[in-house]
């Protein structure tokens, strides 16, 4: 069966009145933050992933610099990841002209109700759900069982091989964010890695967010934490939008060209007792240009329990979460009831 509701792109093109399920409901916070206001830019610092395994004095630096941005903001961008610009403008124009396809054609990959896997518009998971407004395609990539490729685009030509491509450029970069993250800690290297599962699951979701006639009233993305241990982000390199939280208030990510965005997510909050908090963040929208951004989530095998690693917990920092398995199921009911997911672990 497939999903009753409609795109945004549908709803923009259908050119009809914008309807009613997309606006916020006002918040005291609207004054003084509204949703299409000026916000200050977060001060993250761009670490070279080559130097974070070394152990010369360049590396240590790095390390420390990974270790106070994930503690400040849960979020950094890395650099010399391995992966081309040439390969990532790739990705953005597959994206781009995915998104351009005929309504017919995008259908094809529609999602089925009940099914997370395929093209759609905003998971609807409750009747009075405030829609964000956002079309996406989501594909479980990893390990390779786990794909469903009837969702898989057929065109773009190149699609399909790409994002394989990109799974497999992926994974040493997702093992080295899990070391460097570890020894940023003081601990053995492997012990998130182990935790967490060698072979586990990798999503991609690209996102879609069309031009929006009411940017103080629709959001993009509504304010969320992330349901995986990290989540590997390339936002849009012309569109801003992407926004974190901190200490209450907004402020944007930048963009920096061929970096990868990574941020921690509410597991590794959880695997790292705290020290690394997993960031709320949101994307608001704009009245003149789409944005794009694809986001590759990185999840536990359905098996692995998640609690904080042991060399974490100590008398004097006890144990702050419960042990967590298959999170994502928790996630997405919390998520909906306006909770914060993570807040079941506590
Ligand atoms: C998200 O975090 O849900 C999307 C991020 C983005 O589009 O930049
Ligand atoms: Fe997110």
């Amino acid at each position: 069966e497939k999903p009753k509701f409609k795109t945004v792109q549908e709803v923009v093109a259908s050119g009809e009145r914008l309807p009613e399920r997309y606006l916020q409901t006002p918040t005291g916070d609207d004054e003084v933050q509204p949703l299409n206001g000026l916000v200050p830019e977060m001060d993250i610092p761009t670490i070279d992933l080559s130097l974070l395994l070394s152990s010369s004095e360049d590396g240590r630096k790095e390390l420390s610099k990974l270790h106070s941005a994930l503690s400040k903001w849960g979020v950094v961008q890395v650099m010399n990841h391995g992966i081309t610009e040439a390969f990532l403008d790739e990705i953005y124009k597959l994206t781009k002209q995915f998104f351009a396809l005929p309504t017919e054609e995008k259908q094809k990959y529609a999602r089925d109700i009940g099914n997370v896997q395929g093209y759609g518009n905003d998971m609807i998971l409750a009747d009075d759900q405030i829609l964000d407004w956002i079309d996406r395609l989501f594909l479980t990539t990893y390990p390779d069982d786990q794909r469903q490729l009837k969702f898989w685009p057929q065109v773009p030509v190149g699609f399909k091989e790409t994002l394989h491509e990109y799974t497999m450029k992926q994974k040493p970069v997702i093992e080295q964010f899990f070391k460097a993250v570890a020894r940023s800690l003081e601990l053995e290297e492997s012990c998130f890695l182990e935790m967490h599962g060698q072979n586990a699951r990798i999503d991609t979701r690209f996102n879609m967010y069309p031009p929006c006639p009411r940017p103080d009233k629709v959001i993009g993305a509504k304010p969320h934490g992330d349901g995986s241990a990290f989540t590997l982000l390339l936002p849009d390199k012309n569109v801003e939008g992407l926004q974190f939280l901190k200490d209450g208030k907004w402020y944007k990510a930048p963009i920096v060209p061929d970096t990868i965005l990574i941020n921690v997510g509410d597991l590794m909050e959880i695997m790292s007792n705290g020290i690394y908090k997993s960031p709320v963040h949101r994307v608001v929208t704009n009245k003149e240009s789409e944005r794009i951004s694809v986001a590759t989530f990185c999840i536990p095998s359905p098996d692995k329990e998640i609690q904080p690693v042991e060399g974490l917990v100590s008398e004097t920092r006890p144990r702050l979460y419960k042990t967590v398995k298959k999170y994502v199921e928790v996630y997405f009911d919390s998520y909906q009831q306006g909770r914060r997911p993570i807040e079941a672990a506590l």
